[in-house]
């Protein structure tokens, strides 16, 4: 996609992100789920270098818990760099480090993040210049957050997640995290979403089959006023999320009653986002919850998506 003379090696960024709005749609016959999602990318960053090689292969360092991530031919990384290399006919191989610093299984997209960073950056290592539209679309075929991790900023993902436009945001938000000591796994719990609804389909109203993102969360992104997001934040995995893992509940109950505007939980968690008003706000519940023995990170979004970083 972009020609960069790197020859020895290609360093590539990408951020995790926050839904600030999550609305699940009906299951569809794929076992994907029509959502409407209102993303912001934060700044906490995947970093991605790459090699040549003949083969592939991938380490993984960071300052995450990184037991859960695979260093196999599972690992979204090796299978980015192989689905670019075999859609664009390169036929030789990566050697790929990761430091990652995006909570693994925690709902904010670090593999996707790890995917959109590694497309990029052997995209630049090869000379292969896939145009952006085709590298979405490879994005879009690792997973359904990757497309996301690509543009970064503030957007509306609607199909599985995948199908961008970008909204309209000023100014910075500024959250605080609570990184979870384990993870959830997406499709469990949008399996326990289901179950729900199966289990109270007399008493609520089937699932939208094309649900929107609410105008009030557009319009709290374009005023940038947090005041106004707080009001709006929604996510339909966290009910799930909780009812999984009900721990969470005393998490985001300790988080507002120390100054957060609102406490949501991140896509299918178990991370939770505080939003606060500004960055006083921010340091005092930061200061808070790590009294509490929480492992608390302090964020702003938006940021850019996946880019090159230069030597
Ligand atoms: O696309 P991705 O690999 O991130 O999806 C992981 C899993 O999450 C899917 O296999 C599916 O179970 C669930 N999912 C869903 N509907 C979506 C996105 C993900 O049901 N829109």
């Amino acid at each position: 996609m972009t020609s960069v003379a790197a020859p020895g090696m290609v360093h590539a960024k990408a951020p995790g992100k926050i839904n600030v709005f999550l609305k699940v749609g009906a299951l569809l016959g794929d076992g994907y789920h029509d959502v409407a999602i209102a993303y912001q990318a934060v700044s906490l960053y995947e970093e991605v270098r790459v090699y040549p090689a003949d083969d592939f292969s991938v380490v993984v360092s960071g300052t995450v818990e990184l037991s859960r991530v695979p260093v196999d031919g599972s690992n979204i990384a090796i299978r980015a760099a192989r689905l670019l290399a075999a859609r664009t006919g390169y036929r030789g191989g990566a050697h790929i480090e990761i430091g990652k610093h995006v909570p693994v299984t925690g709902g904010m997209g670090g593999g996707s993040a790890d995917a959109a960073a590694t497309l990029l950056a052997c995209d630049a290592l090869w000379g292969t210049e896939l145009p952006r539209e085709e590298m979405l679309s490879l994005a879009s075929e690792l997973g359904s957050d990757v497309p996301f991790a690509f543009t970064g900023g503030t957007a509306i993902g609607t199909g599985r997640g995948d199908q961008l436009s970008p909204a309209l945001a000023q100014g910075q938000f500024q959250w605080v995290l609570v990184v979870a000591d384990f993870g959830l796994s997406t499709p469990a719990v949008y399996s326990e979403l289901d179950r729900h609804r199966d289990r109270h389909s007399q008493d609520i109203f089937p699932a939208q089959a094309q649900p929107f993102v609410d105008t009030n969360v557009l319009q709290a992104l374009r005023a940038g006023d947090p005041h106004q997001l707080a009001e709006t934040l929604y996510n339909d995995l966290q009910a799930p999320a909780l009812h999984l893992e009900p721990s969470l509940a005393s998490v985001l109950e300790l988080g507002e009653q120390n100054g957060a505007l609102a406490g949501i939980i991140s896509g299918s968690g178990p991370t939770i986002a505080f939003l606060t008003a500004d960055l006083d706000n921010a340091l005092e519940l930061q200061i808070a919850l790590s009294a509490a023995r929480l492992n608390v990170v302090r964020v702003t979004g938006p940021v850019h998506g996946a880019r090159l970083v230069n030597q």
